[in-house]
């Protein structure tokens, strides 16, 4: 068994490694994304394929055993689902997941099965077609409903679906999404905005877990269900008789920064241990060097060392992380 290297100094063990691939994406959410801005790192700044594989080769012999890809969208990435395939054959992986906006699933479903990945968590906002395109800018929604379909249909499972709970933008759905775990074994999970990077977002009310809990509970009793080691962030419940579950998040409400697993790395190569802080560190640079191993690894650590005990955003001053979502990998 390997042995587990990167534990901070609050004594967390960080074994979980979120990779964006790509600052790119095909919508642009409106808490994502300022009007006009298109995220476009040059080619060369991107990581390569080869170079990401080598970074989670080290960071397995450090005991990273759970990665999800991100982006941007990663399946806008050409040479993905090879990527995808080549991950799930690596040795020292007990977990692959997938995070996408669901627009390319339902043409690329197979190609997503065969490479072997079976966790994905969908960024869905809203049920609404017309409000789809005033949240992303695409009218894309009947084709997203159908990749999510279809994935279920094809047996993927758990499938997650992300709504970003928007004070005046989607608070008249929750309910509605509530309500889909009664009919689809989904996983729900209701998360609040946070404020990163510039965005089309108008600071409203924030509309927070404790709010989101309260409107939901009209429509049954959540019970709690056991959280897992594996589970991050997520505060989980079902309802009763429920095929699926509900999840909440809350950056912002309830600071879970104490039992945070997770390093990110960014489509630019920098390994930044927490998403609510802007400190990073260079890997890419190293890498390109011709460094070693062990040099990459002392990024790790190093990395590890910086991770804050927890993030400063609170509800009376959300202040905002300069970097951008699309970039960093939610
Ligand atoms: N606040 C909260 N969630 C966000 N996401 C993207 N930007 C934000 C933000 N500012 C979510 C997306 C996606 C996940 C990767 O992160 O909806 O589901
Ligand atoms: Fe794209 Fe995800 Fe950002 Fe929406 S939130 S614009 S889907 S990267």
């Amino acid at each position: 068994m390997l042995k587990q290297k990167l534990i901070d100094k609050y004594n967390r063990h960080l074994n979980y490694l979120r990779i964006s691939i790509t600052d790119r994406c095909n919508l642009q959410c409106m808490y994502c994304m300022p009007p006009g801005f298109i995220p476009r790192l040059h080619h060369n700044e991107i990581l390569r394929y080869e170079e990401i594989i080598r970074i989670i080769k080290v960071g397995i012999s450090l005991g990273i055993s759970k990665v999800r890809i991100t982006g941007g969208e990663p399946l806008v990435r050409k040479g993905v689902y090879d990527f995808l395939k080549r991950l799930a054959d690596m040795d020292g992986l007990s977990d692959i997941a997938l995070t996408t906006n669901g627009v390319s699933l339902k043409d690329n479903i197979e190609k997503i099965k065969a490479a072997g990945i079976k966790r994905i968590n969908i960024s869905l906002d809203t049920l609404s077609r017309n409000k789809y395109k005033e949240i992303t800018g695409h009218d894309k929604f009947e084709q997203v409903w159908e990749g999510i379909e279809l994935a279920h249909k094809k047996g993927f499972d758990p499938i997650k679906l992300n709504m970003v709970a928007l004070s005046g933008v989607n608070d008249d759905e929750l309910a509605d999404f509530a309500r889909l775990s009664f009919s689809y074994p989904f996983h729900i999970r209701f998360i609040e905005y946070m404020p990163i990077g510039k965005s089309r977002m108008k600071y409203g009310p924030l509309l927070l877990v404790p709010e989101i809990k309260r409107r939901i509970s009209t429509i049954g009793k959540l019970i709690p269900v056991k959280n897992s080691i594996n589970d991050g962030p997520a505060e989980r419940y079902k309802f009763e008789g429920a095929k699926g579950e509900i999840g909440f998040i809350g950056a912002l409400s309830h600071h879970f920064c104490n039992r945070c697993n997770r390093l990110r790395l960014t489509a630019s190569g920098q390994l930044r241990p927490c998403l609510l802080s802007d400190h990073h560190e260079d890997l890419k640079s190293l890498l390109r060097k011709g460094c070693s191993d062990e040099e990459l690894a002392d990024i790790f650590l190093t990395a590890v060392r910086h991770k804050p005990s927890d993030h400063n955003l609170s509800i009376s001053n959300p202040t905002e992380v300069l970097s951008q979502m699309s970039s960093i990998g939610g």
